[in-house]
């Protein structure tokens, strides 16, 4: 398939997903694009597939860069492909503030307290609140960790690790060499439910 077919067969698919959902909510106020990104992303950001991350309550100046960096071409996501085609700056910061001012639902699912006290103690160790902030809830540039999916923070974590893309910030490498898988996905569980042990 060429990918401006692939494109359409994409958009096509959403709109489906979109119908049988029973409808859009009012999108009056809203950023262009929205219901695109609602469709992977969840209602309102708070995604529903462990793989793809809730934007809901990322700070807005990290979903701006993101959004840049993805519609350039500079962060490969291949089913983001075309979803930012002919959106201006304007529309891209639009879709940021939105984002941003969502409100992250807690993570559903059971915590298993060994894992997440090894993770705990980890991120402790490795100082990862000295960037995320000390309750993982991001700033500036920097993402909000808490109540993200776990198969996605893992998944992440293990590219930035062992195979960091084009667009992607070194520091993150740095702060991940050397940990294991098994303590990475300790990192995981501990962050996806962050605060639900004292
Ligand atoms: C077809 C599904 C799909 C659509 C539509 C989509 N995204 Fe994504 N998006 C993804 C996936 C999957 C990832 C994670 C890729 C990865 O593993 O790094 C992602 C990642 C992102 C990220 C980076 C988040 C992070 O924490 O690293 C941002 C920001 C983002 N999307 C914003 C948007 C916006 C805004 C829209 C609507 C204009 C949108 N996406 C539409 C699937 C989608
Ligand atoms: C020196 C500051 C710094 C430290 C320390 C740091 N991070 Fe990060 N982290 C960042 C920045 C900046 C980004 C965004 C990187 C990018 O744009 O590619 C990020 C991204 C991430 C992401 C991707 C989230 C997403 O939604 O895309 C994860 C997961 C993460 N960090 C986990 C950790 C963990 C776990 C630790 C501790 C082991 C840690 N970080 C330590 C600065 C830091």
């Amino acid at each position: 398939m060429k990918p401006a077919d692939r494109s359409s067969v994409l958009l096509r698919r959403l709109l489906a997903v979109l119908l049988m959902a029973g409808g859009l909510p009012a999108l009056a106020q809203q950023p262009p694009s929205l219901e695109l990104c609602m469709a992977c992303h969840g209602p309102q950001g708070n995604s529903q597939n462990p793989q793809i991350p809730s934007l809901a309550g990322q700070p807005r100046i990290f979903v701006e860069n993101q959004l840049v960096l993805i519609r350039e071409g500079l962060r490969d996501i291949p089913t983001m492909k075309g979803v930012l085609d002919g959106l201006s700056d304007p529309d891209l910061i639009a879709l940021a503030e939105y984002f941003a001012a969502q409100k992250p639902a807690p993570m559903a699912g059971a915590v298993d307290a060994p894992r997440y006290l090894r993770g705990r103690e980890l991120a402790a160790q490795s100082l990862c609140g000295s960037c995320h902030l000390p309750a993982y809830q991001g700033r500036d540039q920097v993402p909000r960790l808490a109540a993200q999916h776990e198969a996605f923070l893992r998944e992440v974590m293990l590219e930035y690790r062992d195979k960091p893309g084009l667009g992607r910030d070194t520091v993150m490498t740095n702060a991940l060499r050397g940990l294991s898988n098994q303590q990475l996905d300790d990192m995981a569980h501990f962050l996806a439910h962050f605060g639900k042990i004292p």
